[in-house]
């Protein structure tokens, strides 16, 4: 199970194909990609796949590099570097060897180690590196965030273990490591919980799979506690906009534009599905009695309010625009329709139906 504050993705492998990017209709408005060249370190599993269609999609040419292990036959077009980033510089020194890229975008790193090691092997073949940090990096979740939030710091700065103690100090060493390699050309990207099709944590994806169930269902909080996602596909395509311009800086990407309520995004899932749930709204005390507060996914409780109220006005003045919660749900579904029995068996987080009976008799 996923902790809350460990905006933490497994590589799991999900379905290969990428049915769920459709055309924009904005397609002739955004800056083309032509002539670019993007080295993506990753790339294969959720949001790599979302920076690489839409970077496609504009035209430009992508490198990946990765092992070969998760979805090894995704984009067979593309041209592929295999290794292992955690190798030593002069082994990865040696795989870009002659090599220019416009931009490098970082989706995997967890360690300032691996963007130290990586920015020194590309020194000079690059000419901004953009990384994927979290909404993790900031140190106090009990109020509201802005990019100039107070970061978590770590006691021991040398840590290689992720756990929810470590994971947001970890990310901000990386930002740093980023930033201190590309000086003035390092695109520091701290996203909130990100959603949509081929996300591998199933934290969102539980909600509209659990309405679609209907009957009486657990609804956390209050109807009008806040919640903040973004749908993965927003993120590729202003990731892709903001390489293209070689925009540096640091940005949260967290969604809606509107504030979204924890109510208005059970009654979305509703309409979508076309389900007759019945919300039983369970407080957080509640929740902790039942010993389940740490199991509800995307909610955030009242302790950890900031992480539902980070700002996103920096990145929509550059350009970051929303599809609407009721597309993000039905292609969530979409997707989740096209994996294979056994993967839609074993759902990776929400509440069981033993936890949530528990916790409904509370109510
Ligand atoms: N999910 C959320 O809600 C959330 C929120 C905030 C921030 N984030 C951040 O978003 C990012 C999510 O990235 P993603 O997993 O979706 O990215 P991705 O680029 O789609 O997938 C991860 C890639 O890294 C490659 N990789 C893993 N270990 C490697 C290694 N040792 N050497 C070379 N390549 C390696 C994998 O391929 P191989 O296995 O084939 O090597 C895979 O292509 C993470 O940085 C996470 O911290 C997530």
């Amino acid at each position: 199970m996923q902790s809350r504050r460990t905006f933490l993705l497994s590589s799991a492998g999900a379905a290969l194909s990428l049915p769920f990017w459709p055309a924009h209709s904005d397609a002739a408005a955004a800056a083309s990609g032509a002539g670019k060249h993007f080295l993506m370190i990753g790339g294969t599993s959720f949001v790599g796949p979302a920076f690489v269609e839409e970077a496609k999609r504009r035209g430009a040419k992508i490198t990946l590099f990765n092992r070969g292990k998760t979805n090894p036959g995704l984009f067979p077009e593309l041209e592929k570097i295999h290794g292992d980033r955690n190798a030593d510089v002069a082994t990865l020194t040696s795989l870009f060897a002659g090599r220019s890229f416009d931009a490098v975008i970082d989706t995997s790193g967890y360690y300032p180690r691996q963007i130290r090691n990586m920015a020194a092997a590309l020194k000079g073949r690059a000419k901004s590196y953009v990384f994927v940090s979290s909404v993790s990096a900031y140190k106090d979740m009990t109020k509201p965030l802005a990019e100039d939030s107070e970061l978590a710091t770590l006691s021991d700065p040398t840590v290689e273990k992720i756990t929810e103690g470590t994971y947001g100090g970890l990310k901000v060493l990386c930002e740093q490591a980023a930033q201190a390699a590309f000086p003035g050309a390092a695109l520091i990207v701290r996203p909130g919980y990100i959603v949509g099709p081929r996300d591998p944590t199933d934290r969102f994806t539980s909600w509209p799979l659990r309405v679609r169930r209907g009957g009486e269902m657990l609804a956390p909080g209050t109807a009008s506690d806040p919640v903040q996602i973004i749908d993965v596909r927003d993120l590729g395509d202003w990731m892709v906009t903001q390489a293209i311009a070689g925009q540096s800086g640091v940005f949260n990407l967290v969604g809606p534009e509107k504030k979204l309520s924890m109510g208005e995004l059970l009654e979305t899932c509703k309409r979508v599905t076309k389900s007759d749930a019945r919300f039983v709204w369970i407080s957080a005390d509640k929740l902790k009695q039942a010993g389940v507060l740490d199991h509800v996914p995307i909610w955030v409780p009242p302790s950890d309010i900031g992480m539902a109220q980070v700002s996103h006005a920096r990145a929509i003045k550059t350009g970051l625009t929303f599809r609407p919660l009721a597309t993000t749900i039905a292609d969530t579904l979409a997707w989740w329709q096209t994996l294979p029995a056994e993967r839609q068996a074993k759902l990776r987080a929400g509440l069981s139906a033993e936890q949530e009976a528990t916790a409904l008799k509370l109510r």
